[in-house]
C-alpha cells in the first residue's frame, strides 16, 4: 500500500517535468508556451525548434509514462495501483506542479503509459497514430483517433476494469485538452505536421 502511494507520488512528480520546456531551454530555443500553438509538446517544438529538439521532447515525455509503469510491474503492483500510477504520470504532464499546473496535451506521455502497461497496447496505439499521421499529416487528429481507440486495445490485451478505467479517463482528459484543436479541425484550419528544419 505504502509502495503504491509512493510510486503514485513519484509518477506525478516525474510527469510534472516538462520535457519541451527543459529541452528548449537547454538548446537555446524559445519557450514553447510562447510559440506556435503555445503547447509544451513535441509537435509544437517541431514547428519552431526542428526535428532533433522534437524527437528529444517526444522521448522525454514518453519516458515519463513508461518508467513509472515499468517500476509498478517490477514492484508487483495490482491493477488498481498500476492504474493510479499511469493516471498520476499523465495528470502530472497535463497539470505540472513545477510549471504552474499548465502543461501539455498528453499524447506522448499516454503512449509511454500504454507501452509500460503492456507493449502490444502501445504498439497498436503508435501504429494507429503513425497511419493517420502518414495519411492526413495532422498531429492532433492522429492523437485523438489513436487515443479514442486506446481503451479498446487495453480491453483486448489486458482486460482489467481499473486499467480500462484508467485509459478511459486518460482518453477523456486528452480530448478535453485538445478542445482548440477540435475547433480548428471542424473549421478546417488545423495545421499540418511541419518542421522548421
Ligand atoms: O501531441 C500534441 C498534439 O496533439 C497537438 O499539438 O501543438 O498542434 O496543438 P499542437
Amino acid at each position: 500500500m505504502i509502495t503504491s502511494i509512493l510510486l503514485i507520488i513519484v509518477a506525478y512528480l516525474l510527469g510534472s517535468v516538462s520535457s519541451a520546456i527543459i529541452v528548449c531551454r537547454l538548446m537555446g530555443l524559445p519557450d514553447p508556451r510562447t510559440q506556435g500553438s503555445n503547447n509544451p509538446g513535441a509537435t509544437n517544438v517541431l514547428r519552431f525548434g526542428g526535428k532533433k529538439a522534437a524527437a528529444i521532447t517526444l522521448l522525454g515525455d514518453s519516458l515519463k509514462g513508461l518508467v513509472p509503469m515499468l517500476a509498478g510491474h517490477l514492484l508487483g503492483l495490482d491493477p488498481l495501483a498500476l492504474a493510479g500510477v499511469g493516471l498520476a504520470a499523465f495528470i502530472g504532464h497535463l497539470y505540472p506542479v513545477f510549471f504552474g499546473f499548465k502543461g501539455g496535451k498528453g499524447v506522448a506521455t499516454a503512449l509511454g503509459v500504454q507501452f509500460g502497461l503492456y507493449w502490444p497496447v502501445g504498439l497498436c496505439v503508435a501504429a494507429v497514430w503513425l497511419f493517420v499521421a502518414k495519411v492526413l499529416k495532422i498531429s492532433s487528429l492522429s492523437g485523438l483517433i489513436s487515443m479514442a481507440l486506446a481503451p479498446l486495445f487495453v480491453w483486448l490485451f489486458w482486460d482489467e476494469k481499473p486499467l480500462i478505467g484508467m485509459q478511459l479517463i486518460i482518453t477523456g482528459l486528452l480530448i478535453w485538452r485538445h478542445r482548440s484543436n477540435i475547433r480548428n479541425l471542424l473549421e478546417g484550419t488545423e495545421g499540418r505536421i511541419s518542421a522548421s528544419d
